[in-house]
Protein backbone atom coordinates (compact mmCIF):
# COMPACT_ATOMS: atom_id res chain seq x y z
CA UNK A 1 0.00 0.00 0.00
CA UNK A 2 1.78 2.63 -1.24
CA UNK A 3 1.45 6.22 -2.62
CA UNK A 4 4.11 8.89 -4.17
CA UNK A 5 3.18 12.62 -2.47
CA UNK A 6 4.52 15.32 -4.63
CA UNK A 7 6.83 16.83 -1.68
CA UNK A 8 7.91 20.39 -1.24
CA UNK A 9 9.88 20.04 2.17
CA UNK A 10 7.59 22.64 3.58
CA UNK A 11 5.45 22.58 6.74
CA UNK A 12 2.32 21.00 5.11
CA UNK A 13 3.77 18.22 3.51
CA UNK A 14 6.51 16.99 6.08
CA UNK A 15 2.81 16.82 8.14
CA UNK A 16 1.61 14.86 5.12
CA UNK A 17 4.41 12.65 5.56
CA UNK A 18 4.22 11.53 8.67
CA UNK A 19 0.36 11.42 8.70
CA UNK A 20 0.28 9.22 5.64
CA UNK A 21 2.69 7.14 7.74
CA UNK A 22 -0.12 7.16 10.96
CA UNK A 23 -2.83 5.44 7.92
CA UNK A 24 -0.49 2.58 7.23
CA UNK A 25 0.67 4.15 4.02
CA UNK A 26 4.74 3.66 2.52
CA UNK A 27 5.55 7.04 1.42
CA UNK A 28 7.32 8.22 -1.75
CA UNK A 29 8.15 11.45 -1.44
CA UNK A 30 8.97 13.52 -4.70
CA UNK A 31 10.49 16.66 -4.69
CA UNK A 32 9.92 18.35 -8.29
CA UNK A 33 12.57 20.54 -8.76
CA UNK A 34 10.97 23.80 -11.11
CA UNK A 35 13.99 26.01 -11.00
CA UNK A 36 12.76 27.64 -7.78
CA UNK A 37 15.74 29.17 -5.77
CA UNK A 38 17.57 29.11 -2.71
CA UNK A 39 16.43 25.89 -1.40
CA UNK A 40 18.58 23.06 0.24
CA UNK A 41 17.38 19.91 -1.80
CA UNK A 42 19.49 17.57 0.39
CA UNK A 43 18.30 18.59 3.60
CA UNK A 44 14.82 18.44 2.50
CA UNK A 45 15.07 14.83 0.92
CA UNK A 46 16.96 13.94 4.49
CA UNK A 47 14.14 15.19 6.84
CA UNK A 48 11.43 13.28 4.33
CA UNK A 49 13.84 9.95 5.20
CA UNK A 50 14.02 11.30 8.63
CA UNK A 51 10.68 11.35 9.33
CA UNK A 52 9.97 7.94 7.73
CA UNK A 53 9.75 8.50 4.11
CA UNK A 54 10.28 4.78 1.83
CA UNK A 55 12.13 6.91 -0.61
CA UNK A 56 12.86 10.32 -1.14
CA UNK A 57 14.12 11.58 -4.78
CA UNK A 58 14.51 14.68 -6.45
CA UNK A 59 13.76 15.57 -10.57
CA UNK A 60 14.72 18.62 -11.80
CA UNK A 61 12.25 19.12 -14.60
CA UNK A 62 12.98 23.25 -15.10
CA UNK A 63 13.90 22.77 -18.28
CA UNK A 64 10.76 20.58 -19.50
CA UNK A 65 8.77 22.77 -17.60
CA UNK A 66 10.44 26.20 -19.82
CA UNK A 67 10.54 24.52 -23.27
CA UNK A 68 7.41 22.00 -23.46
CA UNK A 69 4.58 23.95 -20.99
CA UNK A 70 6.04 27.86 -20.77
CA UNK A 71 6.76 27.91 -24.05
CA UNK A 72 3.74 27.10 -25.96
CA UNK A 73 1.78 29.19 -23.75
CA UNK A 74 3.87 32.00 -24.33
CA UNK A 75 3.48 30.79 -28.10
CA UNK A 76 -0.30 31.50 -27.42
CA UNK A 77 0.31 34.91 -25.75
CA UNK A 78 -2.10 33.12 -22.92
CA UNK A 79 -2.84 35.39 -20.25
CA UNK A 80 -5.64 34.41 -18.00
CA UNK A 81 -8.21 37.38 -17.64
CA UNK A 82 -5.73 39.49 -19.60
CA UNK A 83 -3.12 39.93 -17.23
CA UNK A 84 -1.93 36.56 -15.49
CA UNK A 85 1.18 34.72 -17.19
CA UNK A 86 0.19 31.56 -15.65
CA UNK A 87 3.13 30.45 -14.01
CA UNK A 88 1.56 28.42 -11.28
CA UNK A 89 -1.08 27.16 -13.43
CA UNK A 90 1.01 25.84 -16.21
CA UNK A 91 3.09 23.73 -13.70
CA UNK A 92 0.42 21.75 -12.38
CA UNK A 93 0.38 19.10 -15.22
CA UNK A 94 3.96 18.39 -15.20
CA UNK A 95 4.41 17.84 -11.39
CA UNK A 96 1.19 15.59 -11.79
CA UNK A 97 3.25 13.30 -14.57
CA UNK A 98 6.29 13.49 -12.32
CA UNK A 99 4.36 11.87 -9.89
CA UNK A 100 2.99 9.20 -11.73
CA UNK A 101 6.01 8.98 -13.23
CA UNK A 102 7.57 7.90 -10.29
CA UNK A 103 4.23 6.11 -8.95
CA UNK A 104 5.33 3.63 -12.24
CA UNK A 105 8.46 2.83 -10.75
CA UNK A 106 8.20 2.36 -7.17
CA UNK A 107 4.58 0.23 -7.97
CA UNK A 108 2.80 2.84 -5.92
CA UNK A 109 -0.77 3.21 -6.01
CA UNK A 110 -2.24 6.23 -5.28
CA UNK A 111 -0.84 10.04 -6.11
CA UNK A 112 -0.90 12.26 -2.87
CA UNK A 113 -0.97 16.46 -3.17
CA UNK A 114 -1.37 18.71 -0.77
CA UNK A 115 -3.57 21.34 -2.66
CA UNK A 116 -6.55 22.75 -1.08
CA UNK A 117 -10.25 21.72 -1.48
CA UNK A 118 -11.21 25.46 -1.93
CA UNK A 119 -8.61 26.20 -5.01
CA UNK A 120 -7.14 25.51 -8.37
CA UNK A 121 -4.27 23.20 -7.79
CA UNK A 122 -6.59 20.32 -6.73
CA UNK A 123 -8.16 20.62 -10.24
CA UNK A 124 -4.95 20.69 -12.21
CA UNK A 125 -3.14 18.07 -10.58
CA UNK A 126 -6.29 15.76 -10.56
CA UNK A 127 -7.36 16.81 -14.40
CA UNK A 128 -3.88 16.00 -15.72
CA UNK A 129 -3.49 13.07 -13.45
CA UNK A 130 -6.48 11.32 -14.44
CA UNK A 131 -5.64 11.87 -18.18
CA UNK A 132 -2.22 10.47 -17.95
CA UNK A 133 -3.71 7.22 -16.22
CA UNK A 134 -7.37 6.90 -16.09
CA UNK A 135 -6.94 4.42 -12.89
CA UNK A 136 -4.97 6.98 -10.92
CA UNK A 137 -6.02 6.88 -7.15
CA UNK A 138 -6.01 10.63 -5.74
CA UNK A 139 -5.58 11.70 -2.09
CA UNK A 140 -6.03 15.06 -1.31
CA UNK A 141 -5.61 15.30 2.62
CA UNK A 142 -6.97 19.04 2.75
CA UNK A 143 -10.83 17.95 0.71
CA UNK A 144 -11.09 15.01 3.70
CA UNK A 145 -12.79 16.04 6.71
CA UNK A 146 -10.84 13.68 9.06
CA UNK A 147 -7.44 15.34 8.18
CA UNK A 148 -9.19 19.20 9.14
CA UNK A 149 -10.58 17.95 11.91
CA UNK A 150 -6.70 16.70 13.07
CA UNK A 151 -5.39 19.68 11.50
CA UNK A 152 -7.40 23.34 11.64
CA UNK A 153 -4.39 25.27 11.29
CA UNK A 154 -0.98 25.62 11.57
CA UNK A 155 -1.16 25.47 15.44
CA UNK A 156 -2.13 21.58 15.49
CA UNK A 157 0.92 20.95 12.70
CA UNK A 158 3.28 22.21 14.83
CA UNK A 159 2.22 20.42 17.57
CA UNK A 160 2.59 17.37 15.48
CA UNK A 161 5.69 17.92 14.22
CA UNK A 162 7.12 18.12 17.68
CA UNK A 163 5.61 15.20 19.21
CA UNK A 164 6.41 12.93 15.56
CA UNK A 165 10.45 15.13 15.77
CA UNK A 166 10.06 16.21 12.46
CA UNK A 167 11.91 19.21 12.29
CA UNK A 168 10.72 22.36 11.39
CA UNK A 169 12.54 25.18 10.21
CA UNK A 170 12.11 28.22 12.55
CA UNK A 171 10.66 31.00 10.70
CA UNK A 172 8.17 33.12 11.12
CA UNK A 173 5.67 32.87 9.50
CA UNK A 174 4.97 34.72 6.23
CA UNK A 175 1.61 36.60 6.17
CA UNK A 176 0.55 34.78 2.85
CA UNK A 177 0.91 31.95 0.92
CA UNK A 178 3.49 31.92 -1.75
CA UNK A 179 4.46 29.48 -4.54
CA UNK A 180 7.66 29.79 -6.56
CA UNK A 181 9.04 28.33 -9.74
CA UNK A 182 11.38 29.77 -12.12
CA UNK A 183 8.55 31.52 -14.36
CA UNK A 184 7.03 33.24 -11.35
CA UNK A 185 6.37 33.90 -7.99
CA UNK A 186 2.83 34.00 -6.37
CA UNK A 187 1.65 35.56 -3.63
CA UNK A 188 -2.27 35.23 -2.32
CA UNK A 189 -4.15 34.89 1.34
CA UNK A 190 -3.54 35.82 4.34
CA UNK A 191 -3.15 39.78 4.59
CA UNK A 192 -3.93 39.80 1.22
CA UNK A 193 -7.04 38.69 1.37
CA UNK A 194 -8.45 41.96 1.52
CA UNK A 195 -8.03 43.54 -1.80
CA UNK A 196 -8.28 47.06 -0.50
CA UNK A 197 -5.05 46.26 1.48
CA UNK A 198 -1.77 47.27 -0.93
CA UNK A 199 0.26 44.24 -1.42
CA UNK A 200 3.70 45.70 -1.44
CA UNK A 201 4.55 46.79 2.25
CA UNK A 202 3.26 43.30 3.13
CA UNK A 203 4.89 41.15 0.65
CA UNK A 204 8.76 39.61 0.84
CA UNK A 205 9.35 40.13 -3.18
CA UNK A 206 11.92 37.54 -4.27
CA UNK A 207 12.38 38.16 -7.66
CA UNK A 208 11.79 42.01 -8.40
CA UNK A 209 13.30 45.01 -6.82
CA UNK A 210 10.50 47.51 -6.76
CA UNK A 211 11.10 50.14 -9.57
CA UNK A 212 11.63 52.95 -7.32
CA UNK A 213 14.62 51.15 -6.16
CA UNK A 214 15.39 49.95 -9.66
CA UNK A 215 18.57 51.93 -11.29
CA UNK A 216 17.77 55.17 -12.58
CA UNK A 217 19.50 53.99 -16.10
CA UNK A 218 17.50 51.82 -18.61
CA UNK A 219 18.93 48.14 -19.63
CA UNK A 220 18.60 47.14 -22.97
CA UNK A 221 18.61 43.32 -23.45
CA UNK A 222 18.26 41.44 -27.09
CA UNK A 223 16.26 38.10 -27.34
CA UNK A 224 16.41 36.07 -30.29
CA UNK A 225 13.46 33.68 -31.46
CA UNK A 226 13.65 31.32 -33.79
CA UNK A 227 9.70 29.90 -34.55
CA UNK A 228 8.78 31.87 -32.01
CA UNK A 229 10.81 29.76 -29.53
CA UNK A 230 13.29 32.07 -27.39
CA UNK A 231 17.00 30.82 -28.19
CA UNK A 232 19.63 33.61 -28.14
CA UNK A 233 20.15 36.27 -25.30
CA UNK A 234 22.15 39.07 -26.16
CA UNK A 235 23.58 37.35 -29.13
CA UNK A 236 24.15 34.10 -26.93
CA UNK A 237 22.37 30.99 -27.66
CA UNK A 238 20.30 29.58 -24.38
CA UNK A 239 18.46 26.83 -23.35
CA UNK A 240 14.58 27.46 -22.64
CA UNK A 241 16.08 27.16 -18.74
CA UNK A 242 18.57 29.41 -18.68
CA UNK A 243 16.42 32.08 -21.12
CA UNK A 244 14.00 32.13 -18.36
CA UNK A 245 16.72 32.21 -15.69
CA UNK A 246 18.94 35.18 -16.83
CA UNK A 247 16.43 37.08 -17.58
CA UNK A 248 14.78 37.25 -14.30
CA UNK A 249 17.78 38.58 -13.27
CA UNK A 250 17.94 41.14 -15.68
CA UNK A 251 14.64 42.34 -15.85
CA UNK A 252 14.16 41.41 -11.77
CA UNK A 253 16.91 43.93 -10.87
CA UNK A 254 14.63 46.77 -13.17
CA UNK A 255 11.54 46.22 -11.25
CA UNK A 256 9.92 44.54 -13.91
CA UNK A 257 6.76 42.14 -14.19
CA UNK A 258 5.17 42.68 -10.72
CA UNK A 259 1.27 42.50 -11.11
CA UNK A 260 -1.93 42.50 -8.65
CA UNK A 261 -5.39 41.00 -9.44
CA UNK A 262 -8.30 39.80 -8.45
CA UNK A 263 -9.09 37.01 -10.34
CA UNK A 264 -11.86 34.02 -10.45
CA UNK A 265 -10.84 30.79 -9.67
CA UNK A 266 -11.89 27.52 -11.33
CA UNK A 267 -14.21 26.75 -8.37
CA UNK A 268 -15.98 29.69 -8.88
CA UNK A 269 -14.81 32.47 -5.69
CA UNK A 270 -12.63 35.34 -6.61
CA UNK A 271 -9.51 35.59 -5.00
CA UNK A 272 -6.99 38.04 -4.99
CA UNK A 273 -3.04 37.33 -6.34
CA UNK A 274 0.04 38.96 -6.73
CA UNK A 275 2.93 37.97 -9.15
CA UNK A 276 6.16 38.43 -9.94
CA UNK A 277 7.35 37.24 -13.96
CA UNK A 278 10.08 39.12 -14.80
CA UNK A 279 11.58 37.28 -17.16
CA UNK A 280 7.96 35.55 -18.77
CA UNK A 281 7.23 38.98 -18.91
CA UNK A 282 9.95 40.16 -21.23
CA UNK A 283 9.77 37.04 -23.49
CA UNK A 284 5.68 38.05 -23.78
CA UNK A 285 6.60 41.35 -25.02
CA UNK A 286 9.40 40.89 -27.26
CA UNK A 287 7.28 37.76 -28.96
CA UNK A 288 4.45 39.87 -29.66
CA UNK A 289 6.29 42.76 -31.12
CA UNK A 290 8.11 40.25 -32.90
CA UNK A 291 4.55 38.63 -34.57
CA UNK A 292 3.83 42.22 -35.38
CA UNK A 293 6.65 42.04 -37.87
CA UNK A 294 6.25 38.30 -38.87
CA UNK A 295 2.79 37.16 -39.06
CA UNK A 296 0.10 37.60 -41.15
CA UNK A 297 -2.84 40.16 -39.94
CA UNK A 298 -5.69 37.38 -40.72
CA UNK A 299 -3.52 34.36 -39.17
CA UNK A 300 -2.52 36.66 -35.97
CA UNK A 301 -6.77 37.86 -34.86
CA UNK A 302 -7.44 34.60 -35.50
CA UNK A 303 -5.01 33.45 -32.63
CA UNK A 304 -6.01 36.13 -30.48
CA UNK A 305 -9.51 35.45 -30.50
CA UNK A 306 -8.57 31.67 -29.31
CA UNK A 307 -5.96 32.98 -26.39
CA UNK A 308 -8.04 33.54 -23.95
CA UNK A 309 -9.54 30.08 -24.38
CA UNK A 310 -6.19 28.89 -24.43
CA UNK A 311 -5.64 30.55 -20.92
CA UNK A 312 -8.56 29.53 -19.34
CA UNK A 313 -8.30 25.94 -20.54
CA UNK A 314 -4.45 26.12 -18.86
CA UNK A 315 -5.69 27.98 -15.60
CA UNK A 316 -8.43 25.39 -15.08
CA UNK A 317 -6.22 22.23 -15.85
CA UNK A 318 -6.92 20.87 -19.45
CA UNK A 319 -3.85 20.45 -20.19
CA UNK A 320 -3.64 16.48 -21.49
CA UNK A 321 -6.56 17.01 -23.70
CA UNK A 322 -7.71 16.41 -27.38
CA UNK A 323 -8.67 19.92 -27.40
CA UNK A 324 -5.76 21.15 -26.32
CA UNK A 325 -3.61 18.77 -28.85
CA UNK A 326 -5.41 20.36 -31.22
CA UNK A 327 -4.53 23.68 -30.41
CA UNK A 328 -0.97 23.43 -30.02
CA UNK A 329 -0.89 21.99 -33.46
CA UNK A 330 -2.11 25.07 -35.10
CA UNK A 331 0.48 27.46 -32.80
CA UNK A 332 3.13 25.47 -33.59
CA UNK A 333 2.24 26.24 -37.82
CA UNK A 334 1.76 29.54 -36.95
CA UNK A 335 4.51 30.27 -35.15
CA UNK A 336 7.27 29.23 -38.08
CA UNK A 337 8.31 32.67 -39.16
CA UNK A 338 8.64 34.06 -36.27
CA UNK A 339 11.96 34.31 -36.30
CA UNK A 340 14.38 37.26 -35.73
CA UNK A 341 15.68 39.69 -33.09
CA UNK A 342 13.87 42.14 -30.47
CA UNK A 343 15.61 44.14 -28.30
CA UNK A 344 13.88 45.40 -25.17
CA UNK A 345 14.43 48.70 -22.59
CA UNK A 346 13.95 47.92 -19.39
CA UNK A 347 13.56 50.85 -17.02
CA UNK A 348 11.81 51.29 -13.23
CA UNK A 349 9.71 48.50 -14.12
CA UNK A 350 8.47 49.43 -17.54
CA UNK A 351 9.45 47.57 -20.46
CA UNK A 352 9.47 48.95 -24.21
CA UNK A 353 10.37 47.57 -27.73
CA UNK A 354 13.53 49.88 -28.88
CA UNK A 355 14.21 47.40 -31.96
CA UNK A 356 12.79 44.64 -34.13
CA UNK A 357 14.18 42.66 -36.87
CA UNK A 358 13.69 39.26 -38.90
CA UNK A 359 14.61 38.07 -41.93
CA UNK A 360 10.98 37.00 -42.19
CA UNK A 361 10.01 40.13 -41.78
CA UNK A 362 6.42 41.25 -44.15
CA UNK A 363 6.67 45.01 -43.43
CA UNK A 364 6.88 46.40 -46.62
CA UNK A 365 8.62 49.66 -46.21
CA UNK A 366 7.90 50.72 -49.72
CA UNK A 367 4.09 49.72 -49.35
CA UNK A 368 3.67 51.46 -46.09
CA UNK A 369 5.80 54.39 -46.53
CA UNK A 370 3.70 57.65 -47.40
CA UNK A 371 6.61 58.22 -49.92
CA UNK A 372 5.31 57.35 -53.62
CA UNK A 373 6.22 54.37 -54.67
CA UNK A 374 5.39 50.44 -53.93
CA UNK A 375 3.25 48.11 -54.95
CA UNK A 376 0.23 49.58 -53.80
CA UNK A 377 -1.88 52.51 -55.90
CA UNK A 378 -4.29 55.09 -54.09
CA UNK A 379 -6.56 55.02 -56.65
CA UNK A 380 -7.06 51.69 -55.93
CA UNK A 381 -8.56 52.50 -52.56
CA UNK A 382 -11.41 54.34 -54.24
CA UNK A 383 -13.10 51.17 -56.00
CA UNK A 384 -12.19 49.10 -52.69
CA UNK A 385 -14.01 51.74 -50.34
CA UNK A 386 -17.14 52.08 -52.91
CA UNK A 387 -17.05 48.19 -52.62
CA UNK A 388 -17.48 48.21 -48.98
CA UNK A 389 -19.64 51.16 -48.72
CA UNK A 390 -22.32 49.71 -51.06
CA UNK A 391 -24.35 48.20 -47.55
CA UNK A 392 -23.52 51.10 -45.56
CA UNK A 393 -25.11 53.38 -48.01
CA UNK A 394 -28.04 51.37 -48.89
CA UNK A 395 -28.87 51.53 -44.82
CA UNK A 396 -28.27 55.46 -44.59
CA UNK A 397 -31.14 55.76 -47.61
CA UNK A 398 -33.72 53.40 -45.84
CA UNK A 399 -32.89 53.83 -42.09
CA UNK A 400 -31.73 58.04 -41.12
CA UNK A 401 -29.70 58.28 -38.78
CA UNK A 402 -29.54 61.62 -36.48
CA UNK A 403 -26.44 63.87 -36.97
N1 LIG B 1 -3.86 31.82 -8.27
C1 LIG B 1 -2.75 31.29 -8.98
C2 LIG B 1 -3.18 30.17 -9.86
O1 LIG B 1 -4.25 29.65 -9.64
C3 LIG B 1 -1.65 30.90 -8.03
C4 LIG B 1 -1.93 29.68 -7.20
C5 LIG B 1 -0.88 29.52 -6.16
N2 LIG B 1 -0.88 28.21 -5.55
C6 LIG B 1 -0.42 27.98 -4.35
N3 LIG B 1 -0.47 26.74 -3.94
N4 LIG B 1 0.06 28.92 -3.55
O2 LIG B 1 -2.49 29.76 -10.76
C1 LIG C 1 -4.62 25.88 -2.78
O1 LIG C 1 -5.81 26.11 -2.49
O2 LIG C 1 -4.10 24.77 -2.60
C2 LIG C 1 -3.78 27.00 -3.33
C3 LIG C 1 -4.54 28.00 -4.11
C4 LIG C 1 -5.09 27.46 -5.40
O3 LIG C 1 -4.89 26.30 -5.72
O4 LIG C 1 -5.77 28.24 -6.12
Amino acid sequence: NSVVLAYSGGLDTSVLVGWLMDQGYDVHCLYVDLGQPGEDREAMLKKALDIGAKTAVAVDVTEELCRDFAFPVLQWQARYENIYLLGTSIARPLIAKACLQRAREVGATAFVHGATGKGNDQCRFQLAAEALDPTVKIIAPWRMESFRKQFPGRTEMLAYCEQKKIPVKATTKKPYSSDENCLHISYEAGKLEDPAVDGIPVIDFGMTVSPQEAPDKETSVTIGFKSGVPVSLNGKEVSAAQMVLQLNDIAGKNGVGRIDIVENRFVGMKSRGVYESPGMTCLYAAHQSLEQLTLDRDAVHLRDRISPEVAEMVYYGFWYCAKMDALMAFINELQKPVTGEVTLGLYKGNVRVMSRTSPQSLYDEAIASMEAGGDYNQTDAEGFLRILGVPLRVQGRVRLRDY
